[in-house]
């Protein structure tokens, strides 16, 4: 995911500006763990997200393609999509489904992506936490991209995974994006409490006894790679109909993508 930069604290500065950095990743995480829908619209007021740029708008287009890989080009039937952000990636999803329920846990996300779908009958807009709330379905086709990142301990993580699937008919799809943490953070000492990598999020995922991993792609590619971008996973599962045994070596290769 890109962001824009935050402040001018120099990368690698002295012990107490350090200690400074690292207090205010605490702080940051924090808030999200105690009070997510606070720090996602404290996120977006302060504009630090564009999904809008040629990169984030690639990944959206080459998640699309995937899916129209194993979908079909059109007629991806009923859409949930979590974590809609302000409409970008929704009114995409909106040219070639049926229906697309889109939410996000950030009310100030919800009414940008509101005014920004008003022109397509197919959308519907909810603000709501995927952890807490009831998502209704069943959908063919439930897209999570970059928002498992957003979801900060392991039992709201799997709460949350096992509530998607259970929203999705059997042979439908679930479509994520998978962030590595920024290094920072996958360093601090005090993570391992309470963010999950994305090592664990694939695993959380593909140990689902009704899902099958059928795709995983790194983004932008192999070999390219952009700086400052923290490098996602493009991750297609299938609902099986019962639990069944997933392919381990698929499985492998994701996590290690
Ligand atoms: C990084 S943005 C990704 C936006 C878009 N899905 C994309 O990939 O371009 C993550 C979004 O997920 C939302 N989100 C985070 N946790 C959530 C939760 N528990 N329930 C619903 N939405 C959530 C955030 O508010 C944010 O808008």
């Amino acid at each position: 995911m890109s962001s824009k930069s935050k402040g001018a604290e120099p990368e690698n500065g002295s012990g107490l500006l350090s200690m400074y950095r690292q207090a205010r990743l605490i702080g940051a995480a924090a808030l999200r763990w105690a009070f997510p829908e606070r720090a996602q619209n404290r996120t977006y007021l302060r504009r630090s997200y564009n999904f809008e740029s040629p990169i984030e708008r690639g990944r959206h287009a080459r998640t699309l393609s995937a899916v129209a890989q194993r979908l079909g080009p059109s007629a991806l039937g009923e859409v949930l999509e979590v974590g809609c952000a302000e409409g970008a990636f929704t009114v995409e999803l909106a040219k070639c489904s049926r229906s697309v329920t889109a939410c996000d846990i950030s009310a100030v996300a919800c009414a940008r992506a509101a005014q920004r779908c008003s022109g397509y009958a197919n959308i519907s807009l909810r603000h709501c936490d995927i952890v807490k709330a009831s998502i209704g379905g069943p959908y063919d086709l439930i897209l999570a991209m970059a928002v498992l990142e957003g979801i900060f301990g392991l039992k709201r993580l799997r709460r949350a995974v096992i509530k998607l699937v259970e929203a999705i008919r059997p042979g439908g799809f679930l479509v994520v994006n998978v962030f590595d943490l920024p290094g920072e953070l996958q360093r601090a000492w005090w993570a391992r409490w309470f963010l999950e990598s994305k090592d664990r999020h694939i695993e959380a995922l593909c140990k689902h006894p009704s899902l099958r991993l059928v795709h995983a792609e790194s983004y932008p590619g192999p070999g390219l790679s952009v700086p400052g971008y923290a490098h996602p996973v493009i991750i297609l599962l299938e609902k099986t109909g019962a639990s069944q045994a997933r392919d381990s070596d698929l499985s492998k290769g994701a996590a290690s993508l």
